[in-house]
C-alpha cells in the first residue's frame, strides 16, 4: 500500500510537473547580444536584432514582452527579495559574487525557511571573471546507520518514513558548502557575509502573504513537530504583515559566524541535532555531523551550438542530463518553431532518452562508477538521436531496450566507499563573476522535523534515493540499484545550477530552478529559449514548458501551454500527453548591453534585486 502522504505528493508533482522553420544562426557573441537593438519593440537597446518577439498560445496566462529587472552593476535573482537584498548589500560593501551568494544562502535560511536552509544541502557552480570555474557539492549524505531497506515495512512495502519525520533526513551539507565556497572564492570574513541573515533572524522580518500562505498549506505537516510553536504561535500561522523573529536560529547563526562550519557540525548545534533525532527515532549522530565534508568537483563542461555550459556532475544528475539532452538536440539543424508539435516531440524524445540514463546510470561517484564521459559524448548522443522517429513517439520500454545495446560499456559496480522544496539563486557582480546555486530541504519544510534548540528544519532528502529500486519516489522517478541507500552515500539529485558562456567566452546566462526532476527540464528550456528561439530573457522565462522523465511515460505540458491542435497532433504521434501545473521555478540572470537583466520565475513570488 502507498502511504497517503506519498500518494498526495505524487499527485501534486504529477500535476505540476508540426510546423517547421529553418534554424537561424544564433548571435555570435555577448557583444552581439548586447549590441543596440534592431527590434525596438523588444524594449530598451539591450539586445541585438537576433532577439525575436515570442508568441505564446492565446490561452497561456503569461504574456510575452514583459520587462526583466535591469542592473548596471550586479544582480541577485532569488525566490526571496530580502535574501536578494542581503546579496546586494554585500556587493555594495565591496564583496564579490561568491561573498554575496553565501550571504544569500544564509539569508534564505531565515526568510525562506520552507526551502532556504542550513538543515539541507545543495550545489554551487562558480565562474570567475578571470576564467576560473569550480563546482561545489554539498549534498546531504545518508547517516552511518542508514541501510538499504530502512523504509520498507515488514511486508516489503515502501512507507512514508523517507518523506516525513526524523528518519527522512540526510546529514546536512549546507553550512559546509557555504563556508567552503567563501573560504576558496570569497573575499570577506564569514561574520560579515552572515550579518544580514543574523539581522533578519534577530530583528525579524515582515512576513508577506506568500510566506503566510505556505505556512497554511503546510500546517498538517508542521504541527506534528517542534516548529509548531514557532510558526503557529497561539495556534495560528504567522499572518502577513507580522514581524517574525527567530532568536534560536539567530544564536545558531552567530555560532557559525564565529566558529565557521564547526559552529554547526560540532558542539552545541550538533548536539541539538543529535538530541532532536534521539527524541523521535532519528539516526543522525554527532559522528555523522563531525564527518561531513563538502566536495569540490570538476564541472561538466559542454558545448552547445558554440556556447559553453558549466554544470554539476554527480552526485547531481543535472549537468549530465542537461548535457545529454542538448547533445541530442544539437544534431537537428532546426528544432522547429516554439510551440509546434515537432519541437515538443524532439524535446520530449531527447529528455526521455537522457532520463533513461539519468535514472539508471547516475549516482554518487564515490559508490558507483558513473560513465560521465560516455554519457556526455556527442557520438553517443548521435546514436540516441538516430533512434528518434520523425513522426512517432517511442514507448519508454522500447527506448530502454535500444539504449541498453547502445550504451558504450556497462559501468562497473564500485565496491564500497573508499575514500518539495528547493530554491535556486543566481548572482553576478560588476567584475563578471557569477554564481549559480540550488539548495533544498527536498519537500516544503523538509521532513517537518524542527531542531528546537537550534531553530531550523531538517531535510527529507533520503527520499531522493531509490528507497525501493524500481519503485517511484516522491517525484514519480523510478530509479535503479545505482542509487540504492548506503551509509555515507549522497542521494542522486536533479539540481542543475548552470552558467552559460557566450560564443566568445564571456558570461551570458546564470540559471537554475526548483521542482525535482523538472529542474532539469525547466532549466534547459530557458537555455534553449535564449539560444535556439532567440527570446529575450523575460520571454524565455515566461514561455510554457514541457516535461518528460522517461517514467511515467508521459509528455506533460504546462496547462494551456500548447494550442489544442498541437496537443491533438502529439496524441496522434502516440504520446500520452496531458496538462500539468508549473514546471520548475527558475531564477536567471542574463548579460546584456551595459549590465544585466534578472528575472525570477513569473510563476511565483520571487523578485530579482539589482544594483
Ligand atoms: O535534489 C533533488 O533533485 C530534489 N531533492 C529537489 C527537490 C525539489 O526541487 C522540490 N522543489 N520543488
Amino acid at each position: 500500500m502507498i502511504p497517503m502522504k506519498r500518494l498526495s505528493l505524487l499527485a501534486a508533482f504529477a500535476a505540476i510537473a508540426l510546423s517547421c522553420r529553418t534554424a537561424q544562426s544564433p548571435p555570435r557573441s555577448a557583444t552581439d547580444i548586447g549590441s543596440p537593438s534592431r527590434a525596438p519593440d523588444l524594449g530598451p537597446a539591450l539586445y541585438s536584432g537576433d532577439r525575436r518577439p515570442a508568441a505564446f498560445p492565446a490561452a497561456w496566462p503569461l504574456k510575452a514582452g514583459r520587462r526583466a529587472v535591469f542592473g548596471a552593476h550586479a544582480m541577485v535573482a532569488s525566490d526571496a527579495p530580502l535574501a536578494g537584498e542581503a546579496g546586494i548589500e554585500i556587493m555594495r560593501q565591496g564583496g564579490n559574487a561568491v561573498d554575496a551568494a553565501v550571504a544569500v544562502g544564509f539569508a534564505l535560511a531565515v526568510v525562506y525557511p520552507e526551502a532556504g536552509n542550513i538543515g539541507g544541502g545543495g550545489y554551487m557552480v562558480i565562474h570567475m571573471a578571470d576564467g576560473r570555474a569550480a563546482v561545489l557539492d554539498y549534498r546531504e549524505i545518508a547517516p552511518l546507520a542508514a541501510s538499504r531497506n530502512m523504509y520498507l515495512d515488514a511486508e516489503g512495502n515502501l512507507t512514508d518514513k523517507s518523506i516525513i519525520g526524523p528518519l527522512a533526513s540526510g546529514v546536512p551539507g549546507a553550512v559546509a558548502g557555504l563556508t567552503s565556497a567563501l573560504a576558496k572564492y570569497g573575499t570577506m570574513p564569514l561574520a560579515k557575509v552572515m550579518a544580514p541573515a543574523i539581522r533578519y533572524a534577530e530583528d525579524g522580518f515582515i512576513a508577506d502573504s506568500a510566506f503566510s500562505r505556505t505556512l497554511s498549506a503546510s500546517e498538517k505537516l508542521l504541527e506534528e513537530f517542534a516548529g509548531k510553536d514557532v510558526f503557529y504561535p497561539a495556534g495560528g500561522r504567522i499572518a502577513p504583515g507580522t514581524r517574525f523573529r527567530q532568536p534560536v536560529l539567530a544564536r545558531t547563526l552567530r555560532r557559525i559566524a564565529e566558529q565557521g562550519a564547526a559552529g554547526f557540525y560540532r558542539g552545541e548545534t550538533a548536539q541539538a541535532i543529535a538530541d532532536e533525532m534521539r527524541r523521535d527515532g532519528g539516526i543522525i549522530t554527532a559522528e555523522d555531523l563531525a564527518r561531513y565534508q563538502a566536495i569540490w568537483r570538476d564541472p561538466v563542461v559542454s558545448k552547445y551550438r558554440g556556447y559553453t555550459l558549466y554544470t554539476m556532475p554527480p552526485s547531481s544528475s543535472g549537468g549530465v542530463t542537461i548535457t545529454e539532452t542538448l547533445n541530442i538536440l544539437e544534431g537537428f539543424d532546426s528544432l522547429s518553431a516554439f510551440g509546434s508539435a515537432r519541437y515538443a516531440h524532439l524535446l520530449g524524445s531527447a529528455y526521455q532518452r537522457a532520463f533513461v540514463d539519468r535514472n539508471s546510470q547516475l549516482a554518487d561517484p564515490a559508490f558507483y562508477q558513473v560513465p560521465i564521459a560516455k554519457l556526455t559524448d556527442k557520438q553517443y548522443a548521435s546514436r540516441l538521436r538516430a533512434g528518434i522517429s520523425p513522426l512517432h513517439a517511442t514507448p519508454t520500454p522500447d527506448v530502454e531496450h535500444e539504449m541498453a545495446t547502445l550504451r558504450p560499456d556497462e559501468p562497473a559496480r564500485s565496491s564500497r566507499h573508499e575514500g518539495t522544496e528547493t530554491t535556486h539563486y543566481s548572482v553576478v557582480d560588476e567584475a563578471g563573476n557569477a554564481v549559480a546555486t540550488t539548495t533544498t530541504l527536498n519537500a516544503l519544510f523538509g521532513s517537518g522535523v524542527y531542531v528546537r534548540d537550534a531553530g531550523f528544519f531538517l531535510n527529507d532528502e533520503m527520499d531522493d534515493f531509490a528507497a525501493q529500486p524500481g519503485k517511484a519516489n516522491m517525484f514519480g522517478l523510478v530509479q535503479g540499484e545505482a542509487n540504492a541507500i548506503q551509509p555515507g552515500k549522497r542521494m542522486l539529485s536533479a539540481m542543475s545550477p548552470t552558467i552559460v558562456l557566450d560564443r566568445d567566452g564571456s558570461l551570458l546566462l546564470v540559471v537554475g530552478s526548483r521542482g525535482g526532476p523538472r529542474i532539469i527540464t525547466s532549466t534547459s528550456q530557458v537555455i534553449l529559449n535564449v539560444i535556439d528561439h532567440h527570446m529575450i530573457l523575460s520571454d524565455a522565462m515566461s514561455a510554457p514548458r514541457l516535461h518528460h522523465q522517461a517514467l511515467p511515460d508521459t509528455l506533460r505540458i504546462e496547462r494551456n501551454g500548447l494550442e489544442p491542435a498541437v496537443m491533438d497532433s502529439l496524441r496522434a504521434m502516440g504520446y500520452a500527453v496531458g496538462w500539468t501545473s508549473g514546471i520548475g521555478l527558475v531564477n536567471a540572470i542574463m548579460k546584456v548591453r551595459g549590465g544585466y537583466e534578472g528575472m525570477s520565475d513569473p510563476r511565483s513570488s520571487g523578485r530579482p534585486v539589482a544594483w
